[in-house]
């Protein structure tokens, strides 16, 4: 079922959102080379904790697998090629050439918020930065679909074509989700599908688009047997970028967005 937002909570969902963009700042401005990826989870869980909020991801269960283990972190961290879920680790260093996805879940005032954005450390891969590039315009293309009387997968189909376009895979396993009171709600949001199919976007439909594309033929991003971390089949980089979006007549609303992302 997918719930339609009211304006008061629009409101309270700005404040989530605002946090999570804030904290994705922060983590932009500290992350260097030599960093471990647990210290950058501890600086995102104090900065969260001080602004009255909780991390949505922390002892989160999917729906799906209540038998899997609750995950242990405020940050997915996850490098090259890693495409989502990177449990953060006290041996595990960013360096020099990598790429890091940091996913960043909020919840306050009852609502969640949820943004990603995928750091370049230093002089990396000219096709590695492309990817980078090309999967930040493939959610770009995808939040400018996302309005009202579009239809759902006008938004998958956008962010499908433009990485088509440069032979880039798109991860079809993985999708992004309706979200609210609860950190994944109705509908799934795939990245990939037919223009003018799924539901009838509607004003108040609050969505996390989240694209993640891979170099080379992956379209599935695979875990072992209870770990988190999905990486991709071939061992290719992956790029993994998110937002929170409002659905709204002519032009979506972006929650998540800063002066860093504009
Ligand atoms: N943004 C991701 C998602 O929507 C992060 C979830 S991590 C989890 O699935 F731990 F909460 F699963
Ligand atoms: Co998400």
């Amino acid at each position: 079922m997918i719930t339609i937002k009211s304006e008061r909570e629009i409101e309270l969902m700005k404040v989530s959102g605002a946090l999570v963009a804030q904290t994705l700042d922060l983590l932009e401005q500290e992350i260097k080379p030599g960093m471990t990826t647990k210290e950058l989870d501890r600086m995102a869980e104090v900065f969260i904790r001080d602004h009255h909020a909780v991390p949505s991801f922390l002892n989160y269960v999917p729906k799906s697998d209540p038998d899997v283990t609750p995950y242990p972190a405020t940050l997915c961290v996850s490098i090259n090629e890693e495409v989502v879920h990177g449990v953060p680790n006290i041996k595990r260093v960013v360096k020099e050439g990598d790429i890091v996805s940091i996913d960043c879940g909020v919840y306050k005032g009852g609502y969640h918020g949820d943004a990603a954005r995928t750091f370049v450390l230093g002089i990396i891969d000219e096709k590695v930065q492309q990817l980078v590039d090309v999967t930040n315009e493939c959610l770009e293309r995808g939040i400018a679909m996302a309005v009202e009387g579009n239809r759902l997968h006008d938004i998958s189909s956008a962010i499908e074509e433009y990485a088509r376009s440069f032979r880039f895979s798109v991860i079809e396993n993985m999708v992004g989700h309706g979200i609210g009171s609860d950190l994944h709600e109705d509908p799934a949001v795939p990245n990939y599908g037919r223009k003018h199919t799924g539901v009838k976007l509607v004003e108040g439909m609050t969505l996390a688009i989240e694209p993640m594309i891979a170099l080379g033929r992956s379209r599935r991003a695979v875990s072992r047997r209870n770990e988190w971390v999905a990486v991709t089949e071939d061992g290719k980089a992956s790029a993994h970028f998110e937002h929170t979006i409002v659905v709204r007549p002519g032009k979506a609303e972006v929650l998540t967005r800063t002066f860093l992302t504009k």
